[in-house]
């Protein structure tokens, strides 16, 4: 199913690139579900609040895909992958950002402003969205990343 919704949202060191992608993905014919975080990058926020936000919407909307940006992503995908049901991932490639979605059925794109150029960066996203979930063997792997033993 093609993504047509997408969540996004960053902190102070992704709010140029995060403003990038949205006006890349509205230019796509995608609306934006939501738009999270400061509106400039002299607004200093602590990532993991717009993370856990941007989850929870996520998830209340049973479908769309989530985008952060932070400076390097890291500190957004650690985030996001505290939440339950949130598969998140940094990608700053093409490649890892289709097999995000093709295999490890993500549902959170993380990316870094200080990482990517911006024409990389839509790159990167397209690829994300592009993509479709393969099943078969990956969904028995990404049942057990949610699933009961996970807690090790
Ligand atoms: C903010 O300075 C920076 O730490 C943050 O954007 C992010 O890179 C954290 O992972």
């Amino acid at each position: 199913m093609s993504v047509t919704e997408v969540f996004i949202g960053s902190d102070h060191g992704g709010v140029g690139l995060r403003d990038v992608l949205v006006a890349h993905l509205e230019g796509r014919g995608m609306k934006v579900r939501a738009r999270l975080g400061p509106d400039t990058a002299g607004e200093s926020v602590d990532y993991p609040d717009v993370a856990h936000q941007l989850c929870a919407a996520v998830l209340s909307a049973h479908g769309g895909v989530g985008i952060l940006v932070c400076g390097t992503g890291q500190g957004m995908a650690i985030s996001a992958n505290k939440v339950r049901g949130i598969r998140a991932g940094v990608a700053s490639d093409p490649f890892s950002a289709r097999m995000l979605r093709a295999h490890n059925d993500a549902n959170v794109l993380c990316l870094g402003e200080r990482v990517l150029g911006t024409e990389l960066a839509k790159v990167v996203f397209d690829a994300f969205v592009d993509a479709e979930f393969e099943g078969g063997r990956h969904a028995r792997r990404v049942a057990k990343i949610d699933g009961e033993g996970s807690e090790v």
